[in-house]
């Protein structure tokens, strides 16, 4: 069984005072911090580039996750694995040749995942499930924090399926989910066979970041 890990996403964070946002992740106890690159071409919404991520560099204990939500994943994979990114996750909707965006993050010694929206089936990460060490399901369309979790349950459940059946890599796959999760549709996820669940909104608005951390691992 894999760990359940949280992985919090700072578009939610406060912008002006990103520094102490950051500690405060920190010592929740979450694993990883989501960091949500939107171009305004992938989606609809603009977010950050390099530099804020370069900013925590070697700052933070915690996993750099970066969610790439751009039309050109394989022109950037350079620059954010150079600015600090431990994980790359992007789309296979977006235009860049899936197999090449992989091999160049794994050039980068870094791990690659793939994610798909909520209206692209479980099918369309299946050739790919030896060569990344993630997936990651939406579980609402990408674009905003904030919004309605919506339950992909069967597409998770497919993959994991999938991924005992036919992964062959040390490895276990790691599935990771992203958009509406708070206490509630957690255990919804992690049932279903999620086990890295991202959450932004429900972390920053709880009272203590850390109690609500334990609450989303626990069963
Ligand atoms: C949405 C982003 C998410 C977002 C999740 O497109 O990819 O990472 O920050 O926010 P919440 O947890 O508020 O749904
Ligand atoms: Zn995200």
């Amino acid at each position: 069984m894999l760990n359940i890990e949280v992985s919090v996403s700072v578009l939610s964070a406060d912008p002006l005072d990103f520094g102490s946002e950051i500690k405060r992740v920190e010592a929740s106890g979450a694993e990883m911090i989501h960091y949500d690159v939107m171009d305004g071409v992938f989606v609809n919404n603009i977010t950050f580039g390099m530099p804020l991520l370069r900013s925590m560099q070697g700052k933070t204990n915690c996993i750099l996750d970066v969610h790439l939500m751009i039309i050109d994943p394989l022109k950037y994979i350079d620059d954010f694995a150079d600015a600090g990114a431990d994980i790359i996750t992007f789309h296979v909707e977006s235009k860049s040749n899936i197999t090449e965006t992989i091999n160049a993050i794994r050039n980068k010694g870094i791990k690659a995942a793939i994610s798909v929206k909520p209206n692209t089936p479980a099918e369309a990460v299946f050739p790919y499930i030896n060569d990344v060490d993630m997936v990651l399901v939406m579980t609402v369309e990408p674009g905003f924090g904030g919004q309605k979790f919506m339950d992909m349950s069967e597409k998770i459940s497919a993959i994991r399926k999938f991924a005992d059946e036919n992964r062959t890599a040390d490895a276990p796959l790691s599935i990771q989910v992203d958009g509406g999760i708070d206490d509630i549709t957690a255990p919804i996820v992690k049932k279903a066979g999620a086990n890295i669940l991202v959450s932004g909104s429900y972390l920053f608005r709880a009272e203590n970041m850390a109690e609500a951390v334990t609450k989303l691992k626990g069963r």
